[in-house]
């Protein structure tokens, strides 16, 4: 098969986190039988500097026009201190809302070869644990009426958030449909003890958990779910949560597992185009020395495979030699935790990946 796809570098480390997937993706097409097509345009702060924007208009056109998007990170001190509408963040939500995608899917799973660069006590671990966090990504308050006011202290800055029937009821179904999938465990993280949109949030997922007899639902308050999700992450199978909530925790989960290096993530919408990216930012103080690590763009291109394209078994490939490096005892150095081993560059991990495959 044949498919075209969209590089956004970004920024940072972006730009070598990208180039070793890529490398990854034209193995496993070699292997396949495939070809992949790939297109780069710009986003984040190297677009602003080029182009004055964060997110030009042609690279949403590209993007809109590929089969599907794989993107690096965004962002730098550099742009720091541009307005909120122009920094390099901006972009990725726009083109997060411009491609429509609603659903990112953020699995945080402990590999086990990686479990001493777990912060968590062994006794926590126990086997392992593997939890798909499904964040509502286009909606929230990270898209509601914003601004400046006069308020009761003099000027104000405001952010509101909002959800609508059906944005809570596609989020939730897509949290229902991939517990079916699993191990058939939803657990709906809100704070309806406070907020009028967490009250609506779990009266819709409360409709929809009676459609899925076959899922044990329940319902968490997000306090309590930062406290459990170190306390006992073995509950977790599909957490299913609003845009800003699903930011934090999922960084959370990613700690966790022993290195936010590791975690991919989908943003998917009503069509097979999706957007795969690392969940990591662009770490700018390592950004161009050969350290970062490669991991989590990798296995964000594998989600691409299997969600994007429906290639299951190449997908399973990428993910496999990924292990295997792993057990071989291969680390960059944000995994070397107490494992004792040198720590190795993105090049030379992104060789030890491709000679797996
Ligand atoms: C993420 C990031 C983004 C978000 C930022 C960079 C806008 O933290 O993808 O988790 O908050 O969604
Ligand atoms: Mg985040």
């Amino acid at each position: 098969m044949e498919y075209n796809i969209a590089l956004l570098k970004g920024d940072g480390i972006g730009p070598e986190i990208v180039d070793s997937a890529v490398a990854v993706l034209e193995k496993t097409a070699e292997k396949f039988g495939h070809k992949f097509n790939f297109t780069p345009y710009l986003i984040g702060g190297c677009a602003i500097d080029a182009a004055g924007e964060p997110l030009p208009k042609e690279t949403v056109d590209g993007c809109l026009a590929s089969d599907s998007v794989l993107l690096g990170a965004v962002g730098g001190p550099k742009w720091d201190d541009m307005p909120g509408d122009k920094r390099p963040e901006k972009a990725l939500l726009g083109i997060r809302s411009a491609l429509g995608l609603f659903t990112n899917l953020r699995p945080a799973k402990l590999y086990p070869a990686l479990r001493s660069a777990s912060p968590l006590k062994d006794e926590i671990v126990g086997e392992g644990f593997d939890i798909m966090i499904v964040r509502e990504l286009t909606g929230g308050i990270y898209f509601g009426e914003r601004g400046y006011r006069q308020g009761k202290f003099g000027e104000e800055a405001f952010d509101t958030e909002a959800y609508s029937i059906t944005e809570i009821k596609r989020i939730g179904r897509v949290a229902f449909e991939t517990a079916m999938k699993r191990n058939k465990r939803v657990v709906s993280i809100d704070k309806a003890n406070v907020l009028e949109t967490s009250r609506l949030w779990r009266k819709i997922m409360h409709e929809l958990a009676k459609e899925y007899p076959d899922v044990q639902y329940s319902d968490m308050l997000v306090d309590n779910a930062a406290m459990q999700l170190v306390r006992d992450p073995r509950q977790f199978d599909v957490i299913v949560t609003s845009n800003m909530f699903g930011d934090i925790l999922s960084d959370e989960a990613s700690q966790i597992t022993g290195s936010i290096g590791m975690l991919a993530s989908a943003s998917l919408g009503d069509t097979t185009r999706g957007m795969y990216e690392p969940i990591h930012g662009s770490a700018p103080d390592i950004a161009g020395q050969d350290k970062a690590n490669p991991i989590a763009t990798v296995l964000s291109a594998a989600m691409m495979l299997r969600y994007s394209f429906g290639l299951a078994d190449e997908a399973d490939a990428i993910e496999n030699a990924v292990d295997r490096v792993l057990e071989k005892g291969f680390r960059t150095a944000d995994i070397v935790g107490d494992s004792g081993a040198a720590a190795i560059g993105c090049a030379a991990m992104t060789e030890k990946i491709l000679g797996e495959l």
